[in-house]
């Protein structure tokens, strides 16, 4: 059954930093969208807005168990993005990518809809070849304390190949960058978060390595933007391709900008670069510009201010 020519939109991981804003963008398309989520670093707060809207609906399930529901596309982003929560449960990690994007295959087969995966720069590891194009097959330990996720990522992008060519599926792949905005998780360890906290609250920021390692900045508008045009390609399009800004800088000028855009009297502090820690992560765009039209358009500077104001906010209501 069709609902009224609306789509309807599965999104996995929903209650998460980038799941709740897609959730919120395909609401403003007029998607009807259920909203998938464990709750294991997503959160009820992160759709708070939306939670009582009529065309949305909020799903309490585990992907790594099957679901039965009607829908016209699946966007599958349950799965822990930073290390922290990832390596927490490594072997959740691993079931989550593997056995959750099975079922979510299983799902876009028997109803026919597309399925759009939220794969990963990770699955280019430790990359001998800057900026990294799709065609790059990458650098990865497969044993190491990343791999439950590098891995687990790299083989559902395998998973969705082999239904396509197998069973003629649907699918999109979009390896998306650092991405960073308004609802990231404060205890993630990701570094725009926990340079922002820091400097919010005066306390040394913490550089691992020299900080000569380069990383590039997606801010989540653009990445939302990004992925939604993505699943619009025609059926020919699977990708994979990069979502992600090219704009390159290294931590240290992050830790600088950061301190600089607080007024923080923060001062920086190196420690020990962590395990299979890449020194460089920069996106090849080219193709995302040929086929999607798309861009980031958001520049560092005003992604950080928006970001900062949401961190801020929150330490505020935390201390109150
Ligand atoms: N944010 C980034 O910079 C980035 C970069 C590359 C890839 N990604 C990918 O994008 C997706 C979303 O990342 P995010 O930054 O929003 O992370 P996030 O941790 O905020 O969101 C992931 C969501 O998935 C949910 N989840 C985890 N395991 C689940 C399971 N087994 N069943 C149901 N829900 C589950 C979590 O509760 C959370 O809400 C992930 O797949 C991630 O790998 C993100």
């Amino acid at each position: 059954m069709r609902n009224y020519g609306r789509t309807r939109s599965l999104v996995t991981g929903g209650a998460g930093f980038l799941g709740s804003h897609l959730c919120e963008r395909l609401l403003k398309e007029g998607h009807e969208v259920i909203c998938l989520d464990n709750c294991y670093t997503g959160t009820k707060e992160n759709i708070s807005r939306i939670i009582h809207d009529s065309s949305f609906e909020f799903l309490r399930h585990d992907i790594t168990f099957p679901l039965f529901i009607e829908v016209d596309e699946i966007f599958n982003l349950a799965c822990p993005a930073s290390p922290i929560h990832y390596q927490f449960d490594p072997i959740q990690t691993t079931k989550t990518s593997v056995h959750g994007v099975i079922n979510m295959l299983g799902l876009a087969n028997r109803v026919k809809a597309k399925i759009l995966q939220a794969s990963t720069s990770e699955v280019y590891g430790d990359p001998a070849i800057h900026p990294q194009r799709e065609d790059y097959w990458g650098n990865v330990n497969p044993i190491g304390i990343r791999s439950c996720y590098d891995e687990g990522k790299r083989c559902a992008e395998t998973l969705c190949f082999d239904y396509f060519r197998q069973l003629r599926l649907k699918i999109k792949v979009g390896r998306i960058f650092n991405t960073y905005g308004p609802r990231m998780h404060p205890n993630d360890g990701r570094v725009v978060s926990n340079f922002i906290i820091q400097a919010l609250k005066n306390q040394p920021i913490t550089v691992y390595g020299d900080g000569s390692q380069t990383r590039s900045f997606c801010y989540v508008d653009d990445l939302i933007e990004g992925l939604v045009l993505l699943m619009n390609t025609g059926d020919d399009f699977t990708g994979p391709v990069n979502l992600g800004n090219s704009e390159e800088f290294t931590i240290l000028q992050l830790a600088e900008k950061v301190i600089g855009m607080t007024g923080s009297t923060s001062e920086i502090f190196f420690e020990t670069l962590p395990q299979d820690d890449p020194q460089q992560r920069q996106p090849d765009i080219a193709l995302a510009k040929e086929q999607l039209g798309w861009e980031p358009k958001v520049k560092l500077e005003e992604g950080l201010t928006h970001t900062i104001a949401y961190f801020d906010t929150l330490l505020r209501k935390a201390s109150t």
